[in-house]
């Protein structure tokens, strides 16, 4: 639809460019002031008549009229001003107006004078132009995305994704990722006395979790791989002496894109050896996400206390100031790893009264109540259409019930008796699950079933819980305790609640369903996969299980959960090489770990010490901060949905010569 610029300026590029005008362009005056610091010193400028050069983009077509021609400049923060010309102005300048276009880069000189100000404007000022440059014109694409432009940027098609960044939201949102790098970088060395040290990105295949991105080499069969996170190499670090360190680190993971995935990734990468407990990489990764709220948004964080409610995090005294919360409490009360904790929608177990039949892998019943979601009198006869459709889940649905009445409140279990969904227990006494439940008119009842350890994760409730949050912004939020003990009303979207999750299990099921939605996944309870990753130790007191029944191992994995999303996740580690070698041979049954991993546990039988460490999803933080719910956001050039980078057009075909000197054959598609 939009040629490019290559396909078009072809013709040009048989003769050399027009010396004069072209070297115009690189010869130019440099910029004395930008648009913001003239506007914070408003008066100053205004009072002394001052000149100031700008240098920056036209923003909006200029207007030119026999009374007044003005134009707009944007600048590098993306901010906006007015130039105008007067009586006084030469007509060479009004000439050059003229043939301004949108997105041309142009310096500018004049002198700053208070501007006529509309209605509701408090203070502006414009610039009375005494000369004006173009350093470069822009093509005629520019002036056909201008109204794109001008009402949703983020709209502009991907491959003028610099036309984008040239906006004031994605100068801020890279303005303030650059800011959060430096601050990370200023905690971990100054305040901790970290090493950042920078680890190869061409490394060797190993599994780790997701699928991996591969490099071809001039040897035959002999591949890279980019690495998934630099996990193996700081575990080899911490045997070359080095007790802690950190990178700001790219990670390659060649898994489905979402709005909080990219296949290319950073993290802020840590590892700290002679550690005996998590606490410690808690404290350091506390420092720094406190810091970057405290210092960025000039906001404090909130934590849960022990009644379940919220404090913000300088009231909570202790050595690890964020609350944790065990696996199996969070799959149980939020039927997720990583649940919102603004909000205090939590889920009762009906075990006790019913047992699910549908699938007998998963027969505890569990309801979740969203209490005074509608007006019972009102018409509404259906749940709002996000908590019932099908895309919203993965597998199964949770029967969603309105109680409109009393009645409804008494008979609503009957109609999942009859759909034989689930059965009443012997002697089940009803009455406690009434009171239990304590439903009345007005709200909303979801029930589903779960397994007893939850691998699904998200459980469908779960899912219905997340939708509640979404589709009913601001209610239920948890209450505020604030220092004088009053419950504050407070606002959810700036509100920043952290919490640890711990205690995950240490091994999953391998899943073996045939159809990813099939409404209840199959497991093999006898093949075992690393929840996270398989340098995690265990927790001492379930070493014995690791020989009798790995599934009810718990690892001493952490993950840092902030407003329902994983910002970051870390673990203390296995520095014995003999126990690594029991965890992948006896446990994963990875045949060839010795290939795989051998350099691995010969570095830690080199007397490596124990260690432990964290990675932070560097975009997943800066997102938030920014206040935006897409990394791409915050990312210079991020791939679209099929893993393109639009701009360059990557990937691409490469041709037979250079894939022969790969050794590599390509097959069609059958
Ligand atoms: P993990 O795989 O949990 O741990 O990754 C750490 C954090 O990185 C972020 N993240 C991502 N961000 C954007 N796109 C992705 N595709 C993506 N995948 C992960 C998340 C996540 O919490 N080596 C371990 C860390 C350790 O044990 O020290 C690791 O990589 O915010």
């Amino acid at each position: 639809m939009f040629p490019t610029f290559a396909r078009n300026s072809r013709r040009y590029l048989s003769k050399l460019p027009d010396k004069l005008s072209t070297l115009a362009k690189f010869n130019f005056p440099l910029a004395t002031n930008t648009i913001k610091a003239v506007t914070e010193n408003i008066d100053e400028f205004i009072n002394k008549k001052q000149k100031v050069t700008l240098n920056g983009h036209i923003h909006k077509k200029s207007r030119i009229r026999p009374t007044l021609s003005f134009g707009f400049l944007r600048d590098c923060d993306g901010e906006e001003v007015q130039f105008i010309a007067n009586d006084a102005t030469e007509s060479r300048i009004i000439d050059t107006m003229k043939s301004l276009t949108v997105e041309e880069s142009v310096s500018v000189t004049g002198y700053v004078q208070a501007k006529q100000l509309k209605e509701g404007e408090s203070k502006g000022w414009e610039l009375v132009l005494n000369d004006i440059q173009v350093l470069n014109s822009s093509n005629i694409d520019a002036p056909r995305l201008e109204k794109l432009k001008q009402t949703r940027p983020e709209d502009l098609p991907p491959q003028f994704r610099y036309l984008q960044l040239r906006t004031a939201f994605y100068q801020n949102s890279l303005r303030t990722r650059s800011r959060i790098a430096q601050l990370v970088r200023n905690v971990l060395t100054d305040e901790h006395n970290f090493v950042e040290i920078e680890t190869p990105l061409l490394f060797k295949s190993t599994p780790e979790g997701a699928r991996e991105f591969l490099v071809p080499t001039r040897s035959p069969k002999q591949f890279y791989a980019l690495p998934q996170s630099p996990q193996q190499y700081k575990q080899i670090l911490m045997s070359s002496g080095f007790t802690r360190y950190f990178q700001i680190a790219k990670c390659f993971r060649d898994e489905d894109l979402r709005s909080d995935r990219q296949p290319e990734f950073t993290q802020v990468d840590l590892e700290m050896s002679y550690v005996n407990s998590s606490d410690q990489v808690m404290q350091v990764v506390e420092d720094i996400v406190l810091e970057v709220w405290e210092k960025i948004k000039q906001i404090n964080m909130y934590t849960v206390n022990e009644d379940g409610e919220l404090v913000k995090v300088e009231d909570a005294a202790k050595r690890v100031r964020l609350s944790k919360l065990d696996y199996l409490t969070a799959l149980q009360k939020y039927g997720i790893d990583k649940p919102d904790l603004r909000s205090n929608i939590s889920f009762n177990s009906l075990e006790k009264f019913f047992t699910a039949v549908e699938d007998l892998a998963f027969p505890i019943v569990e309801a979740c109540v969203l209490k005074g979601a509608f007006d019972p009198k009102s018409k509404a006869s259906k749940p709002p259409k996000a908590f019932t459709s099908e895309l919203n889940y993965s597998r199964r649905r949770p029967f969603v019930f309105m109680i409109r009445s009393e009645e409804d409140a008494e008979n609503w279990y009957e109609l999942l008796l009859q759909k034989h969904f689930m059965k009443s227990n012997n002697g089940a006494d009803l009455q406690r699950m009434h009171q239990l439940l304590n439903l009345l008119p007005g709200d909303i009842l979801a029930v589903s079933s779960r397994s007893e350890l939850p691998y699904e994760n998200p459980t469908p409730l779960g899912k219905f819980r997340q939708l509640a949050i979404t589709e009913f912004p601001g209610k239920w939020q948890r209450p505020i305790r604030s220092a004088n003990g009053l419950i504050e009303i407070y606002n959810g979207d700036k509100t920043i609640v952290g919490s640890w999750v711990v205690d995950f299990p240490l091994f999953n099921p391998v899943e073996t369903s045939d159809n990813i939605n099939d409404p209840y996944p199959k497991y093999d309870k006898n093949k075992f996969e690393s929840t996270h990753h398989p340098f995690t130790m265990c927790k001492s007191e379930d070493y014995d299980l690791l020989e009798t029944d790995p599934l009810k191992v718990r690892g001493e994995h952490y993950d840092l959960v902030i407003n329902g999303v994983e910002v970051g996740g870390g673990s203390r580690r296995i520095h014995d090489a003999t126990l690594q070698q029991y965890i992948f041979e006896e446990i994963l049954h990875v045949n060839n770990y010795e290939q795989l991993f051998g350099h691995l546990l010969k570095a830690l039988s080199m007397g490596c010490p124990p260690h432990a460490g964290l990675a932070l999803g560097f975009d997943r933080l800066c997102a938030m901060v920014v206040g935006t719910s897409s990394i791409k956001d915050v990312i210079a050039f991020p791939k679209n949905q099929s893993g393109s980078d639009r701009v360059v057009e990557s990937p691409t075909a490469v041709d037979e010569k250079t894939l022969n000197e790969y050794f590599i054959t390509t097959k069609t598609d059958s």
